[in-house]
């Protein structure tokens, strides 16, 4: 079985010179397919640095990243958000929705990237939005959205593509007790379909989620809690 991914000496250096940070210190990660991560650790340890490698959203200053077996070491910046669009759903803290235009549209954006025709992409987005409860707000703004229902056409957007896996940062970040719990089991039913997940917390009763916890020290994984 491959992993889906392969993460192996992984370094990252914003800036050079004496103001350099060394975000990742060679961090080594392998997670399987279906596999349920939290990663945790403190501020500034370079969790988010890690998540933006592996959605193919930044790249690293050394090692390796295999997704879904492919090396994307070599990779040009066109051929990564192709890598991208195909394989990562990914989920951030502020939810990053494009403000003036509906929920539908939202979610259908990724499928504009990809090319699907525009009978196939309203198909495809009302049923993502079906998946996160959210058709009767099909026709809303952002702004007319509570944090919980933004957050879950955030997750449409990320699902309407079908990636092998979706990542999260810190997704229930800016939610509150409620809104956690919705947005929580829908990863619990996405995962219980068969995707892997992986996501960034800070709380214990998130991570309680996943089926397994990634502890970064440091730019590196400290031990791995069962
Ligand atoms: N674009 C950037 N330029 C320079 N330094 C950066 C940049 N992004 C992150 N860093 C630095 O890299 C280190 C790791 O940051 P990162 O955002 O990965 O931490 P984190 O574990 O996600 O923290 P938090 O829990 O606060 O979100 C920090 O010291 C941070 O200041
Ligand atoms: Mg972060």
């Amino acid at each position: 079985m491959t992993p889906v991914i392969e993460v192996e000496g992984l370094r990252k250096v914003y800036g050079a010179g004496d103001t350099a940070v060394h975000a990742l210190r060679g961090l080594d990660l392998t997670v399987q397919r279906g596999e349920y991560i939290a990663i945790m650790g403190a501020s500034g340890s370079g969790k988010s640095t890690l998540l933006n490698i592996l959605g193919c959203l930044d790249v690293p200053s050394a090692g390796t990243y295999r997704l879904d077996g492919i090396d994307t070491s070599d990779f040009a910046e066109q051929q990564l958000s192709l890598l991208r669009n195909r394989k990562i759903g990914f989920v951030f803290q502020s939810f990053n929705l494009v403000p003036r235009t509906t929920a539908l549209a939202n979610v259908e954006l990724p499928l504009v990237y990809a090319g699907v025709r525009r009978a196939e992409r309203k198909a495809r987005a009302l049923a993502a939005l079906e998946l996160v409860g959210l058709t009767d707000r099909s026709t809303h703004r952002p702004n007319e959205l509570s944090g919980g229902q933004q957050q879950r056409v955030a997750i449409a957007r990320a699902l309407v593509t079908s990636p092998a896996i979706v990542l999260a940062d810190e997704p229930t970040g800016n939610l509150d007790t409620d809104s956690s719990r919705e947005v929580l089991g829908i990863f619990d039913r996405l995962n219980a379909s068969g995707r892997t997940v992986v996501l960034i917390t800070h709380e214990d009763d998130v991570a309680a989620h996943a089926t397994r916890t990634v502890r970064v020290v440091d730019g590196r994984v400290a031990g791995v809690l069962v």
